[in-house]
């Protein structure tokens, strides 16, 4: 008898670990995207959709970095609008980020080509390369950087 309540409370143990699993979210990148904002699907952006999710547009601010895309609505006091890096909002930010300069003129625009950053020295790679560490750690990634349908 006791057995058999011991067994059958390990299987609630379990039960209860795996219902938690599957409905807290705790783990899906999406989750806080999905809550907030149920129209976001997942995947792929262009230059010219990511552009909407810019803090004005959409109250989600999307940034890309090498082709994958963080959302960064937690800083919004950095991108947001009147933030000292609004203009990465909604943007590919790569170019700006390797050569630490906000200046809008640096980034590509949005109805071009996906800059493909062939021309930067090694030490600008690595800046970028540091700034996409920084990003991978703070913020979830939301999709990826693809070319513009038109
Ligand atoms: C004028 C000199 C600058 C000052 C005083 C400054 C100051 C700061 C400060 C205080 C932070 C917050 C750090 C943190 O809490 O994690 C920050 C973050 C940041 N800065 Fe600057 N910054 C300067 C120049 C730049 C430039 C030229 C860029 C252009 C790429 C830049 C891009 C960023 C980015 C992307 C972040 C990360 C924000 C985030 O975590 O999402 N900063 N800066």
């Amino acid at each position: 008898m006791l057995t058999q309540i011991i067994i059958i409370f390990i299987i609630l143990y379990f039960a209860r670990n795996i219902y938690q699993e599957f409905f807290s979210n705790g783990t899906n990148p999406l989750s806080s995207t999905e809550e907030k904002d149920s129209t976001i699907v997942e995947g792929k952006f262009t230059p010219k959709t990511l552009a909407k999710y810019n803090g004005k547009d959409s109250p989600k601010i999307f940034i890309a970095v090498k082709n994958r895309v963080f959302d960064v609505t937690q800083g919004a006091q950095f991108y947001g609008p009147g933030g000292p890096y609004e203009n990465f909002s909604g943007r590919d930010a790569s170019r700006g980020l390797s050569k630490n300069s906000f200046d809008t003129e640096v980034l590509t625009p949005i109805d071009q080509p996906i800059d493909k950053l062939l021309d930067l020295t090694d030490v600008e790679k690595e800046t970028l390369d540091g700034w996409e560490e920084h990003f991978e750690n703070r913020y979830k990634i939301v999709g990826t950087l693809e070319e513009n349908k038109d």
